[in-house]
């Protein structure tokens, strides 16, 4: 059995070709500034350690929109068994080119065809704020049947109300994509509806990352 793909969004094809746009820049500010390496940040750092430590034996771990790969290589160097997968070709050419021997892969996370109870973890860290609002719930639940009962989900992305038009990004790249953002509660409900139990939620204050932010994850039970 394996859980049916979500629904494809209708501006997919121009959030993909955005990222790749960006995708050289966002590696580059990744080495030079340290931009979304959780080395750098305790606090990011404290909550993927948890989730490594939460996963530990339980099975493989996905990466979803994992970019140039610097959190999927933390992962596996912790020895965590991880592999990534993003929508840009381009963030997958760079994570291959970064971390020449982790494993990666081009995919949506709309399009994973993931079998039912096959993952000991899922991270959708700071790559699940573009799908829109009816979208996300259908990715919750193919990320909740993937899991093993046990599995741990952990997301990270931006906190508010609004629907944010993005057209420019990491370095004034040209861009077109919206950032739908979310308070942490309506996330909390939609990961629950998912099948889902949140177990931990970290609130970052707005001056921690860009604009305020929150880490949740959430274990499949039973
Ligand atoms: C802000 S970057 C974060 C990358 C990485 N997780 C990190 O923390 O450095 C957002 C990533 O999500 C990816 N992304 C956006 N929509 C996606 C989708 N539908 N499926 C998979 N990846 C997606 C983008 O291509 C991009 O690499």
């Amino acid at each position: 059995m394996s859980s049916p793909p979500a629904r494809r969004p209708a501006d997919l094809d121009i959030v993909r070709d955005s990222y790749d746009r960006v995708a050289d820049n966002y590696a580059h500010l990744v080495a030079t500034t340290g931009l979304g390496d959780i080395r750098t940040h305790p606090w990011l750092r404290a909550a993927v350690d948890a989730f490594a430590d939460a996963v530990d034996a339980l099975g493989p771990v996905l990466d979803v929109g994992c970019g140039p790969g610097t959190v999927t290589a933390y992962l596996e160097q912790r020895g965590v068994r991880i592999s990534g997968v993003d929508l840009s070709p381009r963030m997958i050419e760079n994570a291959r080119r970064l971390h020449p021997e982790y494993s990666f892969s081009v995919a949506s996370a709309t399009d994973l065809d993931l079998a039912d109870s096959s993952l000991g973890g899922v991270l959708g860290w700071w790559s699940l704020f573009n799908l829109p609002r009816d979208v996300l719930p259908l990715v919750l639940t193919s990320f909740a049947q993937a899991l093993v009962p046990g599995g741990q989900l952990i997301i990270a992305t931006h906190v508010g109300d609004d629907d944010v038009t993005r057209t420019e990004a990491y370095g004034g790249v040209p861009v077109s994509w919206t950032t739908y953002q979310w308070q942490p509660e309506q996330l909390t409900a939609l990961m629950e509806k998912a099948g889902l139990r949140a177990v931990a939620e970290l609130r970052l204050a707005a001056d921690q990352h860009s604009g305020p932010a929150v880490v949740l994850a959430a274990q499949r039970d039973g």
